[in-house]
């Protein structure tokens, strides 16, 4: 694996086929989760940068662990804080705010760091900058080391990784019953702010490829997704009808993709409830966290025994460590740039 941008990376020339290129990954994923430390010395002497230009919990703390597992050396970069305003621009003049340009920093980084990895939200108010990546693209260009999203302007690939290792886990200690095919139901959900499509793009993109579910995706008319990445899953606009049968429900707000990064309802008639739930075949609940509570999800079912988040949230480190893991395995002997330690 070169770089972890999207599902597409991680089909490669000897595993062709999405579906099981996924399987395969989860495999190793719960092979971390039950032995966290046995490739302990894969990383040693590797060094991994992790930047961070918006707000985090679980992407860094379970990146962050999942490199530790792996003997390497992890360091954290909050550039929206502490570092200079980053221009993304190619000729851009730099007489406003931003202070250094990407093709700049990005070399230096790659100088520090065999691996990078990044979080840069989208604008919500640019969708053709947004949705031509044009920070991973950037940093794929001028960082010469192998680069790792942590959520970008259209997709969070490691949470959609970390979502699927969550389902077949739960559908190993608890077999689904019949031909064993289950139904996943994306749920939009209220929310007081206008929010990033990436998570919703990323659980269709990855949910598509595996191809082992029936997948659904509910939302009010005005909250279409992009079709490139939901090409595959059956669109619903009415939630009950959307919500029978369903086997695994993930909840996610996000604004409008077409008049792009808007609210246009915020009707709390959409917020998933016990209610809701019966119609469901006892379906658990998922979300990516950090969750509005009582506004995207209510508390009955976030406490509640149907709750899968938790667990979720939890198997963030083991998709952390086998993107980690791939990568590692693939570098060149002596990676290290200019600054390499001499023999
Ligand atoms: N789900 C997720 O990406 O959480 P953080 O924003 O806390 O990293």
């Amino acid at each position: 694996m070169k770089n972890f941008i999207s599902v597409h990376d991680i089909v490669t020339e000897c595993n062709s086929n999405a579906g099981a290129a996924i399987d395969a990954l989860v495999a190793k994923a719960l092979a971390y989760k039950a032995n966290p430390f046995m490739d302990r010395k894969l990383g040693a002497d590797k060094r991994i940068g992790l930047l961070f230009l918006n707000p985090s919990l679980r992407t860094r703390l379970s990146t962050q662990v999942a490199a530790a597992n792996l003997g390497m050396e992890a360091i954290v970069f909050n550039v929206d804080k502490e570092g200079w305003a980053m221009e993304f621009e190619d000729g851009a003049i730099m007489s406003g705010n931003t202070v250094e340009h990407v093709k700049d920093a990005a070399p230096i980084l790659g100088n520090y760091f065999d691996i990078l990895c990044i979080r840069a939200f989208p604008s919500l108010k640019n969708k053709a900058d947004d949705y031509s990546e044009e920070v991973m693209n950037a940093f794929i260009k001028f960082a010469g080391v192998p680069i790792v999203s942590l959520e970008s302007g259209t997709l969070h690939p490691l949470q959609s990784l970390t979502d699927i290792i969550t389902i077949k886990e739960h559908c190993i200690n608890f077999p689904p019953a019949g031909d064993g095919r289950i139904k996943i139901v994306l749920t939009w959900a209220p929310h007081i702010k206008p929010l990033p499509q990436c998570v919703p793009n990323s659980t269709a993109q990855w949910v598509n490829a595996w191809g082992n579910a029936d997948f659904v995706i509910t939302h009010p008319e005005q909250y279409q997704l992009d079709e490139q990445f939901t090409q595959g899953a059956t669109i619903m606009y009415n939630q009950n009808e959307a919500l029978k049968n369903a086997d695994f429900v993930y909840v996610k707000n996000w604004s409008t993709f077409n008049d792009y990064g808007k609210i246009y309802t915020n009707d709390p008639a959409w917020m998933l409830t016990e209610e809701k739930l019966q119609l469901t075949n006892n379906a658990k609940v998922m979300h990516c966290l950090p969750v509005r509570r009582n506004v995207e999800l209510s508390d009955e079912i976030l406490d509640g025994p149907n709750s899968l988040v938790t667990t979720q949230a939890a198997n963030r480190v083991w998709a952390a460590q086998v993107v980690l893991s791939e990568i590692l395995r693939s570098l060149p002997p002596s990676s290290g740039g200019e600054f390499a330690p001499i023999p």
